[in-house]
């Protein structure tokens, strides 16, 4: 199963070329929703705004290099390993959420689009990829559902209290639980029977759902995140910290009752 393409098997009853139509409509969903969201939130005419404002409070004039310098250390720390998220269980589980999802998709276009055509043969390492990042995307996004969201973890609610702000993690975990148990299914070469077709429908709702939903859902995140990380460690080095005042000079004292518990209560 592991060293199988999916998608190639699935050609005896489906034409390449409708898969890559799919491909191709889940990515203009993306730009659709994203688009949405910015017009309706407004946020990167805020960011934008801000960013000027900010501008004018700079102590300092970054030189290329040194704008450079940030700009990697934003993308080493902040967005390849979500420093924002501490060094715990939650960085952990949604850094193999994150790489999961990226290693499911990159794999899945690369196989949809050049190893489905019926003289094409597959190198295992992308049917492994595709499997091994909707292994990490369950793993990841499960452990983060079930025990580490703010309202299970910090808020003591139920894990089976479903939200709209759930849309999200939801939808990714079962688009790669359902494309995994479709390709086993597959695999298992069952002739007429319909259990990999259902799981194949599964398979197709779960990714309308997933980019039919990023207007309303947090998929956006993922492009909102590592700008608003870049602009907050730029402010950081050129003195003007987002227009807030400058840190306290004196010793930071909590006091004893900081350590009793960590801190979870958002
Ligand atoms: C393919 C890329 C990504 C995927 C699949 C992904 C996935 C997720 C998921 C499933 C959640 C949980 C959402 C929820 O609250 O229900 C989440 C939250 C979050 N993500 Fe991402 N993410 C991605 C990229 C990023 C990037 C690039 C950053 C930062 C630069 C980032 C920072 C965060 C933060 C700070 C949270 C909030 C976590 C919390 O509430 O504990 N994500 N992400």
């Amino acid at each position: 199963m592991f060293t199988s393409n999916p998608f190639y098997i699935l050609t005896e009853s489906i034409a390449p070329i409708f898969m890559q139509v799919f491909v191709i409509l889940m990515i203009s969903l993306i730009v659709v929703g994203t688009v949405m969201d910015m017009i309706h939130k407004k946020n990167v005419k805020y960011f934008f705004e801000n960013a000027k404002k900010a501008k004018k409070n700079a102590t300092k004039v970054l030189s290329t290099g040194e704008r450079i310098k940030v700009l990697s250390k934003t993308i080493v720390s902040d967005i390849a390993t979500t420093s924002e998220l501490g060094a715990g269980k939650r960085r952990m589980a949604h850094v193999m959420g994150m790489y999961g999802t990226i290693l499911f998709w990159v794999s899945t276009v690369v196989m949809v689009f050049i190893y489905t055509n019926p003289s094409s043969t597959t190198p295992n390492i992308w049917p492994i990829l595709w499997h091994a990042g909707a292994l990490l995307t369950v793993i990841g996004g499960c452990w983060f559902w079930f025990f580490l969201r703010v309202d299970v973890y910090s808020e003591a609610q139920p894990w089976y209290r479903i939200i709209k702000a759930d849309l999200f993690v939801l939808a990714l975990i079962a688009t790669s639980l359902f494309g995994l148990i479709w390709s086993y299914l597959q695999n298992m070469d069952l002739g007429a029977r319909w259990d990999d077709k259902v799981f194949l429908v599964f398979y197709i709702v779960a990714n309308l759902i997933l980019f039919g939903g990023v207007y309303w859902s947090k998929f956006a995140h993922m492009f909102y995140k590592p700008g608003a990380a870049i602009q907050k460690n730029l402010a950081e080095a050129d003195g003007s910290r987002d227009n807030l005042p400058p840190e306290a000079e004196g010793p930071e004292q909590f006091g004893l009752g900081i350590k009793r518990e960590e801190p979870k209560h958002y």
